[in-house]
């Protein structure tokens, strides 16, 4: 399969451009290093630091070089083995977290960051994991200490956007913890949100969604905030004595907030996040998928040759779960 042959793929040359960015073209195969699998790619899932990149976010650091086939989170069938992989056969179903490349009918995974799939998980729901299950993981049993077997205190969580990917999968997380959830979202998805765990749901165009007011008058333990701009005045209300806001988005007013809080010593606290995929916890993750006690949930599905669709609606912020990228 290496050497010579050529796949689709969709890239970008430059920072900015948006949809219009994205260009089709004929590369070649990507050849595995000796710690990476080759894939023939089933399934690709989008999530907003894709196209954020794209903006030039992480500017000079991320993309390393242009061209660039963004998406990270794959899964696929594993089509040639890299000399040093001991742990996966050409055959095997995988989900795997990349450093891009995933928009294209090929791509390269580390083998410290693949994991097996097994049959019951759909291509679709497992390329939904990766950057967004791992994220809602690593924000719960990391940053806030709850236990996925349930077997900790149990704890008030507020989830904001607990319709958006990060969230569906938070909510879920959250009860397999036992905790009480709270969780806001638009009109539409309520009924969705509350049938995946949450205890109570708060539409965010109400006045009280706005206000993350909890309907049952709790204070929040921990708040896993999905949403760009909230700011620290509104949380601080509904935080218990020790609160913990986790802070997807690090603006650099949630990092002078960060420091402020520091240096203060407030009890109350606003936590700067940053996921660190391990191939531990993707397993995890996929396991529970395979035993039914974690959803994916799939927002829409488009082939590789309409990616712009896929693009544009991350960037519209109005998917429910996953958007998903079919070669
Ligand atoms: N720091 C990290 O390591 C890390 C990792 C993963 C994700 N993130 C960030 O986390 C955020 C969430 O990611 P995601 O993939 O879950 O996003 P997403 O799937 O694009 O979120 C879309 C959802 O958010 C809902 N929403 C938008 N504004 C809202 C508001 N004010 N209140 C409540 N719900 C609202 C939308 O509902 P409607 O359509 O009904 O408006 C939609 O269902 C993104 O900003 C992403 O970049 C950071």
């Amino acid at each position: 399969m290496a050497g010579k042959a050529v796949m689709h793929a969709v890239q970008y040359d430059s920072y900015g451009g948006g949809v219009a960015g994205l260009k089709h073209v004929e590369v070649p195969v990507p050849t595995p290093n000796k710690d990476e699998a080759l894939l023939k790619v089933e399934a690709a899932s989008i999530n907003p630091i894709d196209w954020k990149l794209q903006k030039g976010m992480l500017r000079p650091f991320l993309p390393r070089k242009f061209p660039f086939i963004p998406a990270s989170d794959v899964a696929g069938e594993v089509i040639g083995l890299g000399s040093e992989v001991k742990n996966f056969k050409v055959g095997d179903k995988v989900v795997a977290v990349l450093s891009g490349g995933g928009l294209a009918e090929f791509a390269v995974a580390k083998e410290s960051l693949t994991v097996a799939r097994p049959q019951e998980v759909s291509a679709a729901e497992g390329a939904g994991i990766p950057c967004a299950g791992l994220t809602a993981h690593q924000a719960l049993t990391q940053s806030l200490g709850v236990k996925l077997d349930g077997s900790g205190q149990q704890k008030n969580i507020l989830i904001t956007a607990a319709s958006g990917a990060v969230g569906l999968y938070a909510v879920q997380l959250a009860k397999l913890g036992n905790t009480h959830v709270t969780a806001t979202c638009g009109a539409r998805n309520i009924e969705l949100v509350k049938s995946l765990g949450a205890d109570e749901v708060l539409d965010y165009k109400t006045p009280d969604g706005a206000a993350l007011k909890s309907p049952s008058g709790r204070k929040y333990d921990a708040v896993i905030n999905c949403v760009t701009g909230i700011p620290w005045s509104t949380f601080e209300p509904n935080l218990g004595t020790t609160g913990k806001v986790i802070d997807f988005n690090p603006s650099p007013r949630v990092l002078l907030t960060f420091a402020w809080k520091k240096l203060t010593f407030s009890k109350k606290q606003l936590v700067p996040f940053s996921v660190s995929p391990k191939g531990e916890n993707l397993d995890f993750l996929v396991k529970l998928v395979k035993e039914g006690k974690l959803k994916t949930v799939i927002d829409s599905k488009h082939s590789l040759s309409k990616a712009e669709d896929a693009w544009a609606k991350s960037i519209s912020g109005r998917a429910t779960g996953k958007i998903i990228v079919e070669p």
